[in-house]
């Protein structure tokens, strides 16, 4: 069956009683600082209240700067908006956890999160340097800890009251099931990159059988024409007068995923929460794309895919 209710303001509800997702959530992967602040305020005034930051991005600041701004206004309530952000590779001793949740919320300018991902399965030497490196330029691992290590510090923040819910990030089913054995607090949501070209389908059965919120990254394929331009989701966005984007989104959103997605400019947030239903045979043709495409590796190695390593 097919949603025929507002896709703009669906939410997922999370586990553990923990509160609801909105689906369409904004991604701060943005490099260039100002450009952080103009991009999260545009987003927050086209609609969005789902947000997704990220220590590793590096500006937790001015994200927290935009929605500060918003927050100020009085239109808009701490509770009306669904704050992430993520534990790096080089903090998943316990011991580095809390100081680390703690400083990601300071920067943020907040009390609490909605949501704390570990970023990635992939424990990086401990320290300030964010990717570690040796003499031949090889990443350094920490073997010392295991991601069941972190999880159980990850519990404990909840258990603080200090975030309402946890997850995981760029990790496949078989790396999630042990975890998700093992938790006594369930992962809320995982989130990976998905699109037509790469539809996860079970890692999201998995997710839909557990209560797990399936969370997509680079719904756009990372804006890449190939995804915009493919000739179905062309043939589709003329037929229902939307754009390539809209049809992206609401494909994502239909098939029962919570998604992130990153529009820069005022205009192209405006355009990405303005989606709705797909008819069912739209649907349907997306489903059955064939094309089979990564974009993303850090689901290997947990190097950033779309993060330049001098940044
Ligand atoms: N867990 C992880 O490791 C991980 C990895 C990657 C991303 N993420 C999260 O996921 C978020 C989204 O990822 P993403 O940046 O790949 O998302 P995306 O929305 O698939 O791609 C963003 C790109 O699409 C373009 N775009 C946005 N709206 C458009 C539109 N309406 N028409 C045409 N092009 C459009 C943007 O161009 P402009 O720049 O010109 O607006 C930008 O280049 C990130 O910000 C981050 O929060 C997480």
């Amino acid at each position: 069956m097919l949603e025929s209710s507002d896709l703009r303001l669906k939410r997922i509800p999370l586990n553990n009683r923990s509160g609801q997702m909105p689906a369409l959530g904004f991604g701060t992967l943005i490099p260039d600082p100002a450009l952080t602040i103009t991009a999260t305020r545009g987003a927050l005034e086209a609609g969005f209240r789902h947000f997704d930051c990220a220590e590793r991005y590096r500006n937790e600041r001015e994200v927290g700067e935009a929605l500060q701004a918003g927050l100020a206004t009085g239109e808009i309530r701490r509770e009306d908006i669904f704050v992430t952000t993520k534990l790096w590779n080089t903090n998943h001793r316990p011991e580095r956890v809390q100081p680390a949740f703690k400083a990601s919320l300071d920067r943020l300018g907040l009390e609490y999160l909605d949501l704390y991902l570990i970023h990635t399965p992939f424990a990086f030497q401990p320290g300030d340097e964010q990717d570690p490196r040796d003499q031949d330029g090889r990443v350094i691992y920490d073997t010392g800890v295991t991601l069941l290590d972190t999880w159980r510090a990850m519990e404990n923040l909840v258990d603080r009251g200090q975030c309402r819910a946890i997850g995981l990030s760029d990790i496949t089913l078989d790396g999630v099931l042990p975890i998700y054995e093992s938790a006594r607090i369930k992962p809320a949501v995982v989130q990976v990159e998905s699109h037509p070209y790469l539809p996860e389908t079970e890692l999201l059965e998995f997710c839909n059988q557990n209560g797990v919120v399936f969370l997509a990254f680079a719904p756009l394929g990372h804006g890449t024409k190939e995804l915009l331009e493919d000739p179905v989701i062309s043939a589709i966005a003329a037929r229902v007068e939307k754009t390539p984007a809209q049809v992206l989104l609401a494909w994502a959103v239909q098939r029962g995923t919570a998604l992130l997605t990153t529009p820069k400019s005022a205009a192209r947030a405006r355009e990405n929460f303005d989606i709705s239903p797909l008819p069912e045979d739209a649907f349907d043709e997306i489903n059955r794309i064939q094309k089979r495409q990564r974009l993303n590796p850090v689901v290997q190695t947990g190097v950033p895919g779309f993060i330049a390593r001098a940044s």
